[in-house]
């Protein structure tokens, strides 16, 4: 069987380093393992919008964000397909035929819907585009026949959500769509990075995210001024490492080199978070460290950036090339669910 990635993202804002610690960064890995016949990555504009329908040309703007985010981690167009999904108007036909194949109360249960339903206030007045992104989201997925599909815990509902509709499509209408399945950091770290503020997740309406395209100013700034352990008053003071930030972002980040490089006293960070639980590491110094570690992984992919933003139309190109191979592969799959569900009437007249 071949092996087949999509993921993608919303075009909402620009990506932060808990999308690359939660998923980014794995693309780049497993586009650079040669274990994939083919990778998608699909920038959600049409998604985006079913909770940004008032702001089109936010999601337009971010979508040249995005794309530079992706080119500044490593996604190489060459190896990588990256696409905007609303130009593959296939998926649309998809997710029409799907909706049969999931109930209202169905998609009610989803939990990352349920969610954002309460965190957007869409209580009263909820947008129907809105609530079936969960089967837009298959038809992204199924419509390249991924069965790999590298994302963030959040997205697991999604992909739970896809495999229903898979598994009742193809018990219907005979075997013709591929079961995906996720693909999450092995790191828990890497699940769910707090914010700068130890909120639960980072947000760009918190303020508390570090961007791949901040400064190296903005970087120290933002860790300087982390949130730690509260109760962690003294230096001597024994301190937690499990729900501070800076360890967390250290879990996700830092590797054994770093410390020969910045802080040889300790051997890995098991032998630095004991020092911190039993007192006696100030914050001060694991802010300073965790700054170089950021300062170190980031500067590179801020350095691709700058440099891909130069050429703007470039980059539109390369997501315009994307876009049509990709609209090439989804009729192809269009093709075969028609046929399979007894709807390709005129497929001999037009010869296919
Ligand atoms: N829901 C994803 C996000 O919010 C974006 C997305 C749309 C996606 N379709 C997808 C991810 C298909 C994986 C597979 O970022």
């Amino acid at each position: 069987m071949k092996h087949i990635i999509l993921t993608g993202d919303r075009p909402t804002g620009k990506l932060h380093i808990g999308h690359y610690v939660g998923s980014l960064r794995r693309r780049v890995e497993l586009q650079n393992s040669g274990d994939y016949d083919k990778i998608y990555i699909m920038i959600a504009d049409a998604q985006a919008l079913t909770d940004n329908f008032g702001e089109p040309e936010k999601v337009r703007a971010n979508i040249t964000e995005v794309a530079l985010d992706y080119l500044a981690c490593g996604i190489d167009p060459a190896r990588a397909t990256v696409f905007v999904q609303s130009y593959v108007s296939e998926l649309t036909e998809l997710t029409f035929y799907y909706m049969n194949l999931v109930t209202l109360s169905r998609l009610e249960r989803n939990p990352t819907v349920k969610a954002e339903i309460r965190q957007k206030n869409f209580e009263l007045s909820l947008p129907m585009g809105f609530l079936t992104y969960p089967v837009s989201q298959t038809a992204d997925i199924t419509a390249f026949r991924a069965d790999t599909v590298p994302v963030g815990e959040d997205q697991l509902p999604m992909l739970e959500q896809a495999r229903e509709i898979v598994r009742s499509f193809n018990g219907l209408y005979g075997e013709t769509l591929t079961e995906p399945k996720a693909v999450l950091p092995e790191n828990k770290s890497c699940l769910r990075l707090p914010g700068t503020d130890g909120m639960a997740k980072m947000s760009k309406s918190l303020g508390n995210c570090i961007y791949l395209s901040d400064s190296a100013d903005e970087i120290k700034r933002k860790v300087m001024g982390m949130y730690t352990d509260p109760n962690h008053l003294k230096v001597s003071d024994p301190g937690n490492t499990k729900d501070n930030p800076t360890f967390i972002y250290l879990d996700a980040f830092c590797t054994d080199e770093h410390f020969k490089r910045y802080l040889p006293e300790y051997a890995d960070l098991d032998e630095m978070k004991a020092h911190y639980e039993r007192g006696g590491l100030g914050d001060m110094k694991v802010k300073k460290f965790l700054n170089a570690v950021l300062q170190e992984v980031l500067e590179p992919i801020r350095a691709r950036r700058e440099e891909f933003a130069k050429d703007i139309p470039a980059v539109w190109d390369i997501l315009y090339k994307g876009s049509v191979e990709a609209r090439k592969v989804a009729a192809e799959t269009l093709s075969d669910v028609r046929k399979a569900m007894k709807i390709d009437y005129f497929a001999d007249r037009e010869g296919r």
